[in-house]
């Protein structure tokens, strides 16, 4: 693969200020947003007053950690509006999440917040590689969801040919990337799973494809898939971070040069690990939750959020910046069987030691009786469909589980095409078990 590490004179200053710098500039920008957050927001102002702090209590960064955290129950709760901190008529864009649970959370963006967004993904871009000129091919989906704008927004940003493909009709994805040439992919990592089945429906190689440089995200996944993706397209794959509730993607983002974790672009947003039953901040270094302070937003300034996301702070290496490692999981979506706790990314990992297996799956939780069962549904390779591969298959994957997991999971190895596809984030986990009432 081509060596894609950045020329001196790419970067901006601020991807290779001093830590010193940083901070001043932190320190800086977190006084205004704790004002702006407390003068234009109700929601803010009563939260700080009830909890009796007031923003001219911040002297330094640490202090933050005397201000009360925010939910996404806080913002279903002012659903739909109730969070913003300037009048509604100065924002230019809203998104929400898809809201499958209960009611969607809704955030909007001043033009300001739309022209830093696209900065920082076009900054995004550029770490992975993509540069000015590239083609850009966005398969995430367009819409309420923030992916597929907010990429589109920054590949222009950072002066590429973007195609707003989005979401679905895979063969038509591979018919745009065969004929377009795009050098750059910007997808859900198990959407391109998909892209590549397809790709070898269409009789097609991967590794003739254009494709230089893939931006995935969205959802958790492992080192181990970023080398089947790696390998079977023959180009970089790397991560991409971000939320919805704090700008969208390109929050945070993992250099081609290092592929080590991700870059926190930590002049528009503060970061710190807390300890999820206590709430008490971490030192870098220790994994927790991930909480973010946005310094810069203007239309729904977000202090001290509540990711669920399971990570640790690591110190700058490509970029001065500080890295969040690859994400093992939401607290939400942990596995809590029989007393262990199992990420779907810790699945991932051995099913893809597997090489009679595919790389798509889904964990179903039943109960019988009183006792919870995790059936992994896995799928036979192409080459690995016989009944005698898919029973060595079975065996191995249950046998990886047991011995690197530490439970006994029952296996299921269905034909080719007989693990459900994503085209979007992938649902990694179907519970089954009967809810409590
Ligand atoms: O998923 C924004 C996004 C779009 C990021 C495209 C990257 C690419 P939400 O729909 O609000 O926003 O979901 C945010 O998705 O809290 C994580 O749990 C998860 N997530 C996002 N990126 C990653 C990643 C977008 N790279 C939630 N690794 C976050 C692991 C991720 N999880």
């Amino acid at each position: 693969m081509e060596d894609l590490s950045p020329k001196p004179g790419d970067l901006d200053p601020i991807e290779t200020a001093s830590r010193d710098e940083i901070a001043a500039l932190q320190l800086e920008r977190l006084k205004w947003s704790l004002n702006h957050a407390y003068n234009g927001s109700a929601f803010y102002r009563a939260k700080f007053d009830a909890a009796g702090v007031h923003p001219d209590d911040l002297h330094s960064l640490a202090d933050l950690a005397k201000f009360p955290f925010t939910v996404k129950t806080d913002l279903r709760d002012t659903y739909p509006f109730g969070m913003f901190a300037t009048p509604r008529e100065q924002l230019v864009r809203l998104h929400a999440s898809s809201g499958t649970t209960g009611k969607p959370t809704v955030v909007g963006y001043t033009q300001g917040d739309i022209d830093r967004w696209a900065d920082l993904v076009a900054r995004s871009i550029r770490a992975a590689g993509g540069r000015k000129g590239d083609i850009v091919h966005v398969a995430y989906g367009y819409g309420l969801f923030t992916g597929g704008l907010g990429a589109h927004y920054g590949a222009e940003r950072l002066g590429c040919t973007v195609v707003p493909v989005s979401g679905g009709m895979t063969e038509r994805q591979v018919t745009l990337i065969t004929d377009f040439k795009p050098r750059v992919i910007m997808v859900t990592p198990s959407y391109m799973l998909s892209i590549l089945d397809a790709f070898h429906k269409a009789g097609l190689d991967p590794r003739d494809s254009s494709l230089a440089v893939g931006i995935f995200g969205a959802e958790p996944w492992t080192n181990a898939m970023r080398a089947e993706i790696e390998q079977a397209f023959d180009m970089h794959a790397v991560d991409i971070y971000g939320l919805s509730e704090v700008m969208g993607p390109g929050v945070a983002q993992e250099c081609v040069e290092t592929k080590d974790g991700l870059h926190l672009w930590e002049d528009h947003f503060y970061p710190e690990i807390i300890d999820p039953a206590t709430g008490e901040v971490l030192p870098d270094g220790e994994m927790g939750e991930l909480v973010f302070t946005t310094l810069t937003k203007e239309g729904l300034p977000i202090i001290r959020y509540r990711t669920r996301d399971l990570t640790r702070l690591l110190p700058g290496t490509a970029r001065s910046m500080r890295r969040i490692e690859k994400i093992t999981g939401r607290s939400d979506d942990m596995i809590i069987l029989r007393g262990v706790n199992i990420f779907p990314t810790q699945v991932e990992e051995q099913i893809l030691k597997c090489a009679g297996l595919a790389p798509h799956f889904q964990i179903e939780l039943t109960r019988a009786g009183r006792m919870d069962e995790m059936i992994i549904h896995a799928e036979a390779g192409p080459n690995a469909a016989t009944e005698d591969a898919l029973s060595a298959s079975t065996r191995e994957l249950a046998h990886h589980v047991k011995s690197t997991l530490g439970v006994t999971a029952r296996v299921v190895v269905h034909a080719p095409g007989g693990a459900p596809r994503s085209e979007g984030k992938a649902k990694r986990v179907l519970d089954n078990r009967p809810k409590a009432n």
